[in-house]
């Protein structure tokens, strides 16, 4: 089933560009960055990024071609979003390249009145916080399972 709001994402800003074509990715470089570079996704296995990047929209940034950034969003395009796998290549970085992305991420017309959007971050709280983002207001509400972690009783 193809919605209309669920039609392809491709804007243009001089050399750069953002789409949203799966086709179009670099799954060694997004599996590359997310295995050697990242904190979040340490040693992660190719097959288990291929899986993560067909069943997420995912979102592509592009210098001529050649893919320099990245971002996926994990939602049922009703209710919630999770934002996720946010990089930009070192050379291309403090250009206001993940800012752009984010904010067409952000108005992407399938992700438009969800109850809530979350993230999760070590250090760049302060990149989302200009994009609207803020702590949660109740944290005592949020719980997780995460990998490894035991029940307690
Ligand atoms: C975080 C990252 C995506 C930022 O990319 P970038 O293209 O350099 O960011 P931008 O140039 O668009 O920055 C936009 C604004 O956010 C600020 N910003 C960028 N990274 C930030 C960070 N880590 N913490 C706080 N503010 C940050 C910039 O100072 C800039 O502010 P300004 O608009 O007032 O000048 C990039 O550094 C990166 O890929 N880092 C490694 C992976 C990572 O940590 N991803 C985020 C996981 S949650």
């Amino acid at each position: 089933m193809t919605q209309p709001e669920l039609a392809p994402i491709d804007v243009t800003r001089g050399e750069y560009r953002i789409s949203t074509d799966r086709a179009l990715l670099d799954v060694d470089l997004i599996h590359r960055f997310l295995a050697d570079q990242s904190y979040w996704a340490r040693g992660i296995e190719r097959a288990r990024v291929v899986r993560s990047l067909e069943h997420s929209l995912c979102f592509g940034l592009y210098r001529a071609d050649a893919l320099i950034g990245f971002a996926r969003v994990v939602t049922d395009y009703a209710t919630f979003a999770f934002l996720s796998d946010v990089f930009v290549l070192p050379a291309d970085r403090g250009r206001g390249l993940a800012r752009w992305l984010l904010e067409v991420v952000q108005a992407h017309p399938g992700l438009q009145g969800l109850r809530r959007w979350m993230l999760v971050t070590k250090d760049a709280h302060g990149l989302y916080r200009k994009l609207g983002w803020s702590n949660p207001l109740h944290p005592e509400r949020l719980m997780e399972i995460s990998a490894g972690a035991k029940p307690t009783d």
